[in-house]
């Protein structure tokens, strides 16, 4: 037994506790995590809106114009000859929903007069030859067709000849096996192995449920798209940092071919019908069996790659950053993957930086190319945005999306430089730009080739001077507006190791060491901000852009907070922000990772235009110790999915001593991708 394994039987490990350990593979559970960073209710009127043929709401396309964000699931062929989606889906509907109080139950609670169902579990079945699941009697072959562990990201596009079904796409992140596996049963390699298979992404067919609004899924031998793809699954190498020295293994002399992804934490669906996912906390899989190679000590130290892995070195000698020192490097992009071609090899987009990449959300500039808005999940570190060099080309056909599927291998990545006043006052009087680093054939960072910045991109970002945030996680454009949402979820070190500036204000906050305590002021930004980006002339291509701070998270009886400039007394706390969806009339919708205010995760709704902008109201909560990941509202309006995110992941707790038993099926928590819905069958919401 390596060192790394120690966590595994719930001693103290190389990284500490438990909460220690989760913080160091991925996106902070405890609401931090270390920092490389050394640069510096039903209402009568809503149902008489709602009340439009679902079946013909689903399968609408809506319209692909220049400045809109797309809803990717409508580009299907059955999608594209339908008509758009406007009315009722444009119409500003008030939030009507009685909100969910803050609560630490171990079940998902959704407000009165609502329902959830669960659409997918951690070992459900998802291909054709997968066993039934057994945690007893688990093994790698059996779980790499099965539904993965701690699925995050969930997008979903139309199915091409079923409009009735749905073909979901769902991360994986990573995996916690001191919840996994019994005690003592499995051998050290077995765990490991079914671990890798755990990661990565489940590509699952579902089917409208016998309510309006749940969803299920399709058994697997009756399924096209079904697919598993793992930390073990071939991967293309695509723009201009393929085939870099850096890129290069032992394994792969092209250094344009890897096996899996890993850490996928959220992503973003194309308006050509892929998808893209997004490997966050990448560095928390390369072990060190002896020193690292000093020529790559800046860029391993600024991404915290410091050879503190998850023993996978033990089976695959390519996690051993001693012999392997550029496997790290093929490792922290983003993945665009077809879930309509299930032999497709998937691609990793060099041009979209190497990042701790949170998300990847697309809209069309005015001038017909493709932005994608990217966060890079760590304290301290920046915003950033791509735009392609070629149009983006409108149609279901094969030749367009062949033509698409290549728009993010040219074109310019930029970082975010944020100024202005930082007063959350609803007024645009911050002002932002995008600073150019590179283009796929021009470098505009001094010493540093276009590989450099691609590979290296947060030591390029540290060059230019970009404004260093509260851990920039999901970023997206609202398909009404246009106006894009930051969710930055906290950063403990405001205000001391970071200086507060403009765009990050908060030195102190409010935290609630358990429910109905007292609110307790803490050191830096503990709750998080949502900011509210407008892009010069409303074109997700431009370089130039105004920004105010949205939401000041929080409990509102606590000074900092601040909620669009609605009510305080009548809003519902929210705490940590990360990912974030939009429903069809344009209401963002927010699930959190890491409730400092006594209660589980939830998720939240909330306008941003019209009179009510700003009112956020508590839509769900999670189960004990999970986070809610996720999120997406259906075109139809009438489901919400979210992806239930570590259920029972608590210090101490245990297969054999869980601290959660959701979703309730076995004695043990599954992770496991939900839907909830109206029982009326009405939108969501309103
Ligand atoms: Fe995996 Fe940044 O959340
Ligand atoms: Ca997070
Ligand atoms: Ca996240």
């Amino acid at each position: 037994m390596t060192p790394h394994f120690l966590p595994l039987i719930g001693t103290s490990g190389p990284h500490g506790s438990r909460s220690a350990m989760t913080c160091k593979y991925r996106c902070a559970n405890q609401c931090d995590h270390p920092d490389p960073n050394q640069s510096g209710n039903p209402h009568i009127r809503a149902l008489l809106a709602n009340a439009v043929a679902r079946r013909t709401i689903l399968a609408a396309g809506a319209t692909v114009s220049a400045g809109a964000a797309l809803a990717p699931w409508l580009t299907s062929s059955a999608a594209s000859a339908a008509p758009a989606t406007s009315g009722a889906g444009r119409r500003a509907a008030a939030l009507t929903f009685a909100p969910v109080e803050p609560n630490k139950r171990d079940n998902v609670t959704v407000p009165v007069g609502y329902d959830y169902d669960v659409v997918a579990s951690w070992g459900d079945r998802v291909l054709a030859d997968a066993p039934e699941f057994d945690a007893y009697h688990q093994t790698p072959k059996a779980q790499a067709g099965q539904f993965g562990y701690n699925c995050d990201y969930v997008g979903a596009f139309a199915h091409p000849t079923d409009a009735d079904r749905l073909v979901l796409t769902v991360n994986h992140e990573y995996t916690d096996e001191v919840l996994m596996f019994p005690a003592g049963r499995y051998s050290d390699q077995t765990i490991l192995e079914i671990a890798m298979q755990a990661h990565g992404m489940s590509i699952v067919e579902i089917v409208r449920g016998a309510r309006e609004g749940s969803w299920r899924r399709v058994r697997p031998n009756k399924t096209k798209f079904n697919r598993r793809l793992t930390a073990t699954t071939p991967f293309a190498i695509e723009g201009p940092a393929a085939g870099d020295k850096r890129m290069k293994t032992s394994a792969d002399s092209t250094g344009t071919k890897v096996l899996g992804m890993v850490n996928n934490c959220a992503g973003g669906m194309t308006p050509w019908g892929t998808v893209l996912t997004c490997e966050e906390n990448f560095n928390g899989y390369f072990d060190a069996s002896g020193d690292l190679d000093p020529a790559y000590a800046e860029s391993y130290a600024r991404y915290g790659i410091a050879g503190e892995g998850r023993g996978w070195s033990d089976i695959d000698s390519r996690f051993d950053l001693t012999t392997e020192p550029h496997e790290v490097f093929r490792f922290g992009w983003v993945i665009e993957i077809d879930p309509f071609a299930p032999k497709s090899t998937p691609v990793k987009h060099t041009m979209l930086g190497r990042l701790k990449h949170e998300g990847a959300n697309p809209r069309i500039t005015t001038g017909g190319q493709v932005a994608v808005y990217l966060g890079d999940d760590e304290r301290g570190d920046y915003i950033y945005k791509f735009v392609s060099a070629k149009k983006y080309r409108p149609g279901s056909g094969a030749a367009a999306k062949r033509h698409n599927m290549t728009l993010l291998e040219t074109g310019t990545l930029y970082v975010a430089r944020f100024t202005g006043d930082g007063e959350a006052d609803g007024e645009y009087d911050g002002t932002g730009e995008w600073i150019a680093l590179t283009t796929d054939t021009e470098s505009y960072v001094e010493g540093m080739s276009v590989a450099d910045v691609l590979i290296d991109t947060r030591l390029a970002a540290d060059k230019i001077g970009a404004t260093r945030m509260d851990r920039p996680e999901d970023m997206e454009a609202n398909p009404v507006t246009g106006k894009v949402y930051a969710a930055l979820t906290n950063n403990s070190d405001r205000g001391a190791k970071f200086p507060v500036d403009e765009a990050n204000p908060l030195a102190s906050s409010h935290v609630r060491d358990e429910l109905g305590g007292p609110l307790v002021e803490a050191s830096g930004n503990r709750n998080g901000y949502v900011l509210e980006l407008s892009e010069d002339d409303n074109d997700a291509g431009a370089t130039g852009f105004g920004w105010l701070l949205f939401l000041v998270c929080g409990d509102p009886e606590a000074a900092e907070t601040y909620f669009g400039g609605y009510p305080k007394d009548r809003v519902s706390p929210i705490s940590c922000p990360d990912n974030v969806a939009f429903d069809p009339a344009g209401n963002l919708w927010i699930s959190t990772d890491g409730n400092v205010l006594g209660s589980n995760d939830g998720m939240f709704a909330v306008p941003t235009e019209g009179a009510n902008r700003g009112q956020v109201l508590q839509f769900l909560t999670v189960p004990l110790g999970a986070e809610t990941c996720g999120p997406l509202i259906s075109s139809d309006g009438l489901t919400v999915f979210n992806a239930v995110q570590h259920p029972g992941e608590i210090d101490g707790a245990t297969f054999e001593e869980p601290a959660s038993t959701w979703p309730h099926t076995d004695r043990f928590p599954r992770p496991a991708v939900i839907c909830s819905y109206r029982i009326d069958g009405a939108r969501v919401g309103h």
